[in-house]
C-alpha cells in the first residue's frame, strides 16, 4: 500500500528548543540586529564584513546544538508516512536528526556561494566564511542565504509540493514571510492542516486548521503518536 504523504512546514520554532534563537520573539534575533543591516543584498554590498560575521556566528552555534525531540519525531514519523519536509531553517538539524526528504527555502547555514553565479554553492570547511574566499570564477564567496528582497527558487517546487499533500503540518513559524507562509494555499480541498505554535499565529487564511497551542517538543511528538495510530 503507498503511503499517504505529509507535507511538513517548519519555521524557526522547531528549533528553539534545541537552543537556536527565532527570529521575532521577544528576545529573538530581529530584537539584536536590524534585518536590513545583515539580511539583504544592500547589507552585503555596504558591508561584507558585518554580513559575513552576522552568519559566521549563526554557523558557529550550529555546531554547539543538536536536534530536538520536534525534530526527532518528525522522523519516526517516516515509519508509516511518506514525509516531505519544507524548512524555513537555514540549519541542518532536520538532516541530523535523520529526516531523509528536506527542501530549505530559504538557503543553508553550512553552504556558500558564489556572488556571481548563484549556481556555484559549495559546503563550508568549518563555521568561519572569511573574506578572500572565493569562487572558481574569482569572486567573494557569500553566505548560501535567500536574503529578504531576493527571489525564492525553491518555491514553485514547494507549491507544487503542498499541492500533493494528504496532511500538512506547520510547526513553529510566525507566517510573516511571504511566499512560504502562503504555501498552505496550495494543499488540496479537505486537506488536513495542524499548526503547532505557542503564540497565536495569525490563521486566518488556513480555513479548518487544527491548532495546537504547545512548544514543538510536545506537541509534534503528541501528534505524531497520534498521526501513527492511525496510519
Ligand atoms: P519567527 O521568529 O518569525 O517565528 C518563530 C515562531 O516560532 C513564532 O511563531 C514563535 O511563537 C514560535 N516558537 C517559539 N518557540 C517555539 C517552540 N519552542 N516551539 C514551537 N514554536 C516556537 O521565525 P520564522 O517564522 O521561521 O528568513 O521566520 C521566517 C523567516 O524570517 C526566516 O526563515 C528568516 C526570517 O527572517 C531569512 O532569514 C531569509
Amino acid at each position: 500500500m503507498t503511503k499517504k504523504r505529509i507535507v511538513v512546514l517548519t519555521g524557526a520554532g522547531v528549533s528553539a528548543e534545541s537552543g537556536i534563537s527565532t527570529f521575532r520573539d521577544s528576545g529573538g534575533l530581529w530584537e539584536k540586529y536590524d534585518i536590513m543591516e545583515v539580511a539583504t543584498h544592500e547589507a552585503w554590498v555596504r558591508n561584507q564584513d558585518l554580513v559575513m560575521e552576522f552568519y559566521n556566528q549563526r554557523r558557529k552555534q550550529l555546531y554547539e546544538v543538536e536536534p530536538n525531540a520536534a525534530h526527532h519525531a518528525l522522523v519516526k514519523l517516516e515509519e508509516k508516512y511518506d514525509v516531505h519536509i519544507i524548512t524555513q531553517n537555514v540549519d541542518d538539524l532536520h538532516e541530523r536528526a535523520g529526516s531523509k526528504k528536506v527542501m530549505h527555502l530559504h538557503g543553508e547555514l553550512k553552504k556558500v556561494r558564489s556572488s556571481i553565479d548563484e549556481n556555484l554553492v559549495y559546503d563550508l570547511d568549518g563555521w568561519e566564511l572569511k573574506k578572500g574566499d572565493k569562487c572558481e570564477k574569482g569572486s567573494q564567496l557569500r553566505p548560501h542565504i535567500v536574503w529578504f528582497g531576493e527571489p525564492v527558487p525553491m518555491i514553485p517546487e514547494a507549491a507544487q509540493l503542498s499541492s500533493t499533500a494528504d496532511i500538512y503540518m506547520i510547526i513553529g513559524t510566525s507566517l510573516n514571510v511571504y511566499p512560504a507562509a502562503g504555501l498552505v494555499g496550495y494543499t488540496p480541498p479537505g486537506c488536513p492542516v495542524y499548526l503547532i505554535d505557542p503564540a497565536e499565529v495569525p490563521v486566518s487564511h488556513i480555513p479548518g486548521v487544527k491548532v495546537i497551542r504547545e512548544k514543538a517538543g510536545k506537541g509534534t511528538a503528541e501528534l505524531v503518536e497520534k498521526l501513527l495510530k492511525e496510519a
